[in-house]
């Protein structure tokens, strides 16, 4: 669903073939057959649930049977719950760090060694512009994209002779049932909400041109420059403020 969908209809697109990792076997499935149809790639459907911590072993023994060599992995799947960290349920808290940490270490892990062995490959992970600071009501999932952003960055530069890219992509708010899975209203947000489309165009973008952080939109860009013209207190209120969790 939301941005890996848009990932995999634009690889697709460009004739690449597919690995598509969520739960709900059924969405797979079905977006697998319209898009072997439509663009006559491949697609191998892989249901797992991140929260487990064997799923990233099993997928990546999944694509050895198959022998599928991923040219790209895109670490997309990402979870949040809006509202006081002091409010987050246990188990919502450990699932949260095994999808957006544990399972992007893990699986960045695994595939890399592969990628560096054969000279060549790309990780896209999906971090947010949220992992810039610490989010008021977000505390928990900003944590967590902050993990993204700064393994992506030193990997990156540890890779950087192997011939294997690592980007992180800093979204702000993308229009898609995130906001719905993590109970936080969309109608809220004081920040114009992106389509998916603009989160993959730019991560291709900044694959390309190597770029280490990329953010999609020019509003983006500000925000990120404009952290430099204010106290960290500031940045932060900002942050929640535009979030608007407890609005
Ligand atoms: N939307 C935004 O405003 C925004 C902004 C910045 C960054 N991001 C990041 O972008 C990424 C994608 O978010 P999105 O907006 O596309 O969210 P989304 O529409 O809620 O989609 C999340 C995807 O992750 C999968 N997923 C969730 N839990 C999983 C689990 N336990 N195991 C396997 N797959 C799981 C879901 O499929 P199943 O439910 O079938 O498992 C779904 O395909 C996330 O990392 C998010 O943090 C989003």
């Amino acid at each position: 669903m939301g941005i890996g969908e848009a990932f995999a209809r634009e690889f697709a697109r460009r004739g690449h073939n597919l690995v598509l990792v969520a739960r709900s076997r059924e969405i797979l499935q079905a977006l697998g057959e319209e898009l072997q149809q439509k663009r006559g790639v491949k697609v191998e459907v892989c249901a797992e649930n991140l929260c487990d911590t064997e799923s990233p072993g099993r997928i990546y023994e999944f694509c050895r049977l198959k022998r599928v060599d991923v040219a790209t992995l895109v670490n997309c799947a990402g979870i949040s719950c809006a509202g006081d960290f002091a409010e987050i349920p246990q188990k919502k808290l450990e699932e949260i760090v095994m999808v957006n940490v544990m399972a992007t270490a893990r699986l960045t892990r695994m595939f890399l060694s592969d990628m560096v062995a054969r000279k060549q490959g790309s990780i896209i992970n999906i971090a947010s512009l949220g992992g810039l600071q610490g989010v008021p009501g977000l505390g928990l999932y900003s944590a967590t994209k902050s993990f993204v952003m700064t393994l992506s960055e030193a990997l990156h530069e540890e890779l950087k002779e192997t011939g294997v890219k690592v980007i992180a992509v800093c979204p702000g708010f993308i229009n898609t049932g995130f906001f719905k899975h993590s109970g936080h209203s969309a109608a809220n947000l004081r920040l114009p909400i992106s389509g998916t489309d603009v989160v993959v165009k730019a991560a291709i973008r900044g694959l390309r041109h190597n770029r280490i952080r990329i953010f999609p939109t020019l509003i983006d860009n500000i925000l990120v420059f404009s952290q430099r013209l204010v106290t960290r207190s500031v940045v932060i209120r900002l942050a929640g403020y535009f979030a608007a969790v407890k609005d």
